[in-house]
């Protein structure tokens, strides 16, 4: 039975509108494969959010993505050939350009103008490429506010499973309790957030306690204060940037550089979500920017690992219920209430079927 049809009776759930609610695919990127699994004119079949979709590169290298059943009888696509920019299907021979439109068809003298695989936006970024739901996408890819425009550094950590929904293992990073019961940091954290219609941002403030020596030396070391901030795009992508306010000696002239990553999100089956944590930096020049830079990816994946060791068992089989939440976990009610905000895409699921599909000449 599914997780969230458990103990109904006893602890029922109220239905989810958008916020952990497995039915729905928001209108978000989703990571579909790293780059190097697709070289130039070679194709990949996968399954994206429960949505079987091809990938393939042409001769300009540019990844093109489409729903991966051919229209003419539904072979997958996958085993079909790349001739150009164009996809052939291995079976009729059937050829479709990027936009999905059919640009081939070798038994007739010209194609059928009505016939059209669906396309979908498709980008490369960060070593992966991503796929939106949909032909033209609403938004680019998020970048970390400190890494606009920059020339970017980044390495892929290992993928991991997580048997709640995405939304669930998101608020993680706003969660202020845990952060004092789980992870015993005990900073008390102002909150600050803005949203616009597909990202939402939250800063967290503090001032570093005192009472310890551990406290004083990192006061002393980096500034009294502590912040990091989470930004989330569409409920499928967070981006966390840790070490922000930081200053050499408290120095206000030595700001010291965030330590960034990217927590990307794709739903499976059986109600799991894959987790692909990316490291991000600025590109620095020089010895002494290489050092720099992979001193900050360490410290990234370091407090990355921490974080997963002591928080790993938290989201496993979670049925997450809104409704007793305290007023110190507002930050997690401004999640959901952005989360429901959303938009579903096509890629959710579809209600059952009324009509008995017939052959069709
Ligand atoms: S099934 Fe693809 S061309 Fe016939
Ligand atoms: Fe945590």
């Amino acid at each position: 039975m599914d997780r969230q049809l458990r103990n109904q009776n006893t602890q029922p759930l109220p239905p989810m509108k958008i916020f952990n609610n497995f039915d729905v695919v928001v209108r978000g990127w989703y990571f579909a494969c790293k780059s190097q699994d697709i070289k130039k004119k070679r194709i990949l079949s996968l399954v994206l959010c429960n949505q079987q979709i091809v990938i393939f590169r042409g001769e300009d290298g540019v990844p093109r993505a489409l729903d991966a059943f051919c229209p003419h009888m539904g072979t997958d696509l996958g085993i079909g050939s790349v001739e150009g920019n164009h996809i052939r299907c291995f079976f009729h021979k059937w050829a479709f350009d990027g936009a999905g439109k059919c640009v081939d068809i070798p038994c007739l003298p010209k194609p059928l103008s009505n016939v059209k695989l669906r396309s979908y936006a498709c980008r490369e970024q960060y070593g992966f490429i991503w796929v939106f739901p949909d032909d033209i996408a609403d938004f680019e890819l998020p970048t970390h506010d400190e890494l606009e425009n920059k020339a970017l550094l980044f390495i892929a950590g290992k993928s991991y499973i997580r048997t709640c929904h995405h939304h669930v293992t998101m608020i993680n990073g706003i969660d202020k309790q845990h952060l004092k019961t789980v992870h015993g940091v005990n900073i008390e954290m102002q909150l600050e957030y803005s949203e616009n219609e597909h990202e939402a941002n939250f800063s967290l403030k503090g001032n570093i306690p005192t009472e310890n020596f551990t406290g004083r030396l990192l006061k002393k070391m980096f500034g009294a204060t502590y912040e990091y901030s989470m930004k989330y795009s569409a409920g499928t992508i967070g981006l966390l940037s840790t070490m922000k306010g930081l200053f050499l000696l408290g120095k206000l002239n030595y700001q010291l550089p965030e330590a960034n990553m990217i927590f990307a999100y794709r739903p499976l089956e059986n109600q799991c979500v894959e987790v692909q944590p990316i490291y991000v930096t600025e590109k620095r020049k020089g010895i002494l920017g290489f050092f720099i830079n992979h001193f900050l990816l360490s410290v990234a994946w370091l407090g990355f690992c921490w974080l997963k060791a002591e928080d790993g068992k938290v989201y496993e089989n979670m049925r997450f219920n809104p409704q007793r939440l305290l007023p110190m976990d507002q930050p997690i009610a401004t999640f959901i209430a952005f989360i429901n905000k959303l938009s579903p895409s096509i890629w959710s699921k579809p209600k059952a079927p009324t009509t008995i599909a017939e052959p069709v000449l």
